[in-house]
């Protein structure tokens, strides 16, 4: 066809090698990191903000731990930027699950495209029909000259006389709709109705088309979003602590949320528009080229400089995209941080502080969004305004060819119709890349954050593997991990908190809790008493020194650390419960419970699934075997309670061990609070325990009862108790006073108080005893 009307061979060649590379070279793996790598380039053009210059990034890049005992490395404020290549790397990994459903989609796409283009093609066939009426003349226009030039066109000629089938094949030509659609058509039957009700079919199939192609393609972006989203919920959880020390709420909450919701959207939704876009584009393209090669290359000489600043602006667009979540990161972190934390903002008598620093954020945001909207609406007005040049230009010179008699009317309508699908689709695409970009930003911290280096051994254990190793002492189960039990053994330990490397907390420390024992753990604020039980625990790594527990001295790491934890019963100093019922919080602390509990309906909700799972076929600890079914579940529970002296108060409320307690136990006082966690610890039941100022919001009489009730519970445990008054640790066998990073004095109440030596632990209680004396 494009020798037949074009003169040269050259100009042929020419038009051809513009459209392969412009258009059908460009499938969609493959013209995404090329436009992605040109933003790139783009990038590197001066007064271009670096990418790397953002300040989110700095929290979230790849930090490496080289090993347990080195000191943590914080990571480099501005690393490089992620290749793009790798961004769409990880783009086709996340969407390759869903390879089924997007070349169905790719199907419905084709399916969708043929009913569309075919729609001009008929109106302008149908034009020429009814205008030309002739089908001798348009059989032999159709089969064209032998010098390439279309015959003169009568004008006279009648076309009334024709039925159906003559018009049909009229405008279609003779022997392109098959014979068995031609029989279907009634004899007496009127052209015009048997050519609506022919695209009415086919607008049948591309409704069914466009509806698979949305749907499938919806669920697969929800499917992606859903799996994306547990992904980095999972990854958040597993983060080293060092990474909360650095990172907001708010910004990893931006991430879950936001981020995600981008990069879903841009790979199922916006990946669809721009197939379809794609599809509708390059088919009116090929159509157009059919029905008149000069003037498609008229209209496609439009493009290039249109795709240039398309390529510009999108990178702005991106970049400034970028800038903004940062921002409103940023302002989600003050947000979050402030509104759970009302009460002490109030306390402060702050709340317009935070409101004024809120709105500063605010407009901080604005600015950007200000500038990012200006650059989009730039961006969004090339790519629509190409559009329309791209149909005005065909409207113009087409006007021309059709005066000049190298084109008819019908043809002229068929091209600007085409020229409407080919510009929508343009400015479309244009679209899809800005999008693309903005993605591409959102998913940069995202892949950031799944590639940061977490703790090592997560997901190796779960609870039913520890509580076998737990009840290895009875023989009954095979031995998985030994069990951890006194004493406690540091050995020449030193520590740093990643985040403050050149700040020691600890220098060649020593120390043992003995088996069986109740230490005591005094010293300053600040000295570092938290920061031990945080090393115990495994929160975080020494950077010199052994710790170990239990006869064998196995080493704190060559055990799991879920295991670790599930078996040592820690009460942190700032303990926290969780929104949900009094019951729900206390289950928590048995070290059974495991996500296969959790309730498919409300995810929340623990105790559906183990009322059905009664009885349980595995115990724990010192008991070891037992089968807990729901009663005895709810008997320790009390038992535990009434240890840690909240049941009275419990069972005071209305619903008992079903009242909900807020968000934090915000409805709870900080007794009360202190109270529910020590028994969700002592739930658990371990050998070895873990009390960080347990008592210390608690009145004198409270703490009483409370110690009473510890001394029966301590037995035959290992104990770090750490505190700062003395009328708490008169429980403890001995007692370890920490001081610059190391244990200055240790031994028993009696040798520590005696007379005969001026020990800083007496100084300490002759202190305390003086200020009250009734302690
Ligand atoms: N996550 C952290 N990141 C950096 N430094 C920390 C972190 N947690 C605590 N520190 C620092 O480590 C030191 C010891 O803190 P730690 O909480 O162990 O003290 P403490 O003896 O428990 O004090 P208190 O009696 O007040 O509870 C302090 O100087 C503190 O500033
Ligand atoms: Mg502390």
């Amino acid at each position: 066809m494009i020798s037949r009307t074009l003169k040269g061979a050259r100009h042929t060649r020419c038009i051809r090698s513009y459209l392969s590379s412009v258009f059908f070279q460009h499938h969609y793996p493959q013209v995404v990191p090329l436009i992605i790598r040109g933003a790139q380039n783009l990038s590197t053009l001066p007064g271009t903000p670096s990418s790397a210059s953002i300040n989110l990034r700095s929290t979230t890049s790849t930090s490496h731990v080289p090993s347990e005992k080195s000191t943590l490395v914080v990571p480099d404020p501005s690393p490089p930027s992620r290749p793009a290549r790798k961004t769409f790397q990880h783009f086709l990994a996340l969407a390759r699950p869903e390879t089924p459903a997007f070349l169905t989609a790719l199907a419905a796409v084709a399916v969708g495209t043929g009913t569309t283009v075919v729609f001009p093609f008929a109106i302008g066939k149908c034009m020429d029909a009814m205008a030309l009426g002739n089908t001798k003349q348009l059989v032999d226009r159709s089969k064209g000259t032998a010098d390439g030039t279309l015959p003169a066109i009568d004008t006279t000629a009648a076309h009334l006389s024709m039925n159906a089938s003559e018009f049909i094949e009229a405008s279609f030509g003779p022997g392109v709709i098959p014979a068995w659609v031609m029989d279907l058509i009634p004899p007496d039957a009127a052209p015009l109705s048997v050519l609506s009700a022919g695209l009415v079919g086919v607008f049948v199939v591309g409704a069914l088309a466009t509806f698979v192609r949305n749907t499938t393609v919806h669920v697969a972006g929800e499917r992606i979003a859903a799996r994306l989203r547990k992904r980095v919920f999972a990854s958040v959880v597993h983060q080293r602590l060092a990474f909360f020390d650095r990172s907001g709420t708010g910004e990893v909450m931006n991430r879950l949320s936001n981020d995600v919701t981008q990069v879903a959207k841009t790979l199922s939704e916006d990946t669809s528009y721009f197939l379809r876009n794609f599809a509708q584009g390059a088919g009116a393209l090929g159509m157009m080229l059919y029905t008149s090669p000069q003037l498609c290359a008229i209209m496609l000489g439009v493009i290039p400089p249109v795709a240039v600043w398309g390529v510009f602006f999108g990178k702005k667009v991106r970049d400034l995209s970028k800038q903004m979540v940062d921002e409103l990161a940023n302002a989600g972190s003050i947000a979050e941080e402030r509104i759970s934390n009302i009460r002490t903002v109030r306390a402060l008598g702050n709340d317009e502080l935070e409101v004024g620093r809120y709105a500063h954020q605010m407009n901080n945001v604005f600015r950007v969004a200000k500038h990012k909207s200006l650059m989009q609406g730039i961006y969004y007005g090339v790519a629509m305004g190409s559009g329309n040049l791209g149909m005005v230009t065909v409207l113009y010179f087409g006007g021309q060819y059709v005066s000049e008699g190298l084109i008819t009317v019908g043809d002229l309508s068929t091209m600007l119709l085409y020229s409407v699908y080919a510009g929508f689709s343009i400015s479309a695409l244009l679209s899809y890349y800005g999008d693309l970009m903005k993605a591409a930003g959102s998913a940069e911290r995202i892949f950031d954050l799944l590639e940061t280096e977490k703790t090592p051994s997560r997901g190796r254990v779960t609870p039913t593997q520890v509580l076998k190793g737990a009840m290895d002492k009875e023989g009954s189960r095979m031995k998985t991990w030994p069990q951890v039990r006194g004493p406690l053994i540091f050995e020449g330990v030193s520590f740093a908190y990643p985040t403050r490397p050149d700040f020691p907390i600890f220098q060649d420390l020593d120390l043992e809790v003995r088996e069986n024992e109740t230490l005591a753990l005094v010293g300053p604020s600040g000295s570092g008493k938290s920061s031990i039980a945080g090393l115990v625990t495994r929160m975080y790594e020494p950077n010199a020194g052994r710790i170990s527990f239990g006869p064998e001295r196995v080493p704190l790491e060559s055990v799991p650390k879920e295991h670790l934890r599930k078996s040592i019963s820690y009460v942190t100093q700032d303990a926290v419960l969780f929104s949900g019922s009094v019951r729900d919080n206390l289950f928590l602390g048995f070290p059974d419970i495991e996500s296969s509990h959790l309730s498919v309906d409300d995810g929340l909700n623990l105790f559906p699934l183990l009322e059905k799972q009664e009885p349980f076929t595995f115990g724990h600890g010192v008991q070891g075997g037992n089968a807990w079914n729901m009663e005895e579940r709810m008997s320790r529970v009390r038992e535990a309670c009434r240890t840690a002296n909240c049941l009275a108060f419990i069972e005071q409320w209305e619903d008992g061990f079903d009242t909900v307690i807020g968000e934090r136990g915000a409805q709870l006082s900080g007794g009360q609070r202190a109270r529910l966690a020590l028994a969700r610890a002592i739930l658990r039941d371990s050998h070895v325990l873990l009390l960080d100022e347990i008592s210390a919001a608690l009145d004198s009489v409270s703490e009483a009862a409370l110690h009473t009730a510890l001394e029966r519970v301590l037995k035959n445990r290992t104990t770090l108790l750490i505190a700062h008054r003395w009328s708490s640790i008169q429980i403890a066998d001995r007692i370890a006073v920490l001081g610059d990073g190391k244990i200055i004095e240790i031994g028993t109440p009696q040798d520590l108080l005696s007379t005969s030596y001026n020990s800083a632990f007496r100084r300490l209680v002759e202190h305390q005893l003086k200020a009250a004396p009734t302690m």
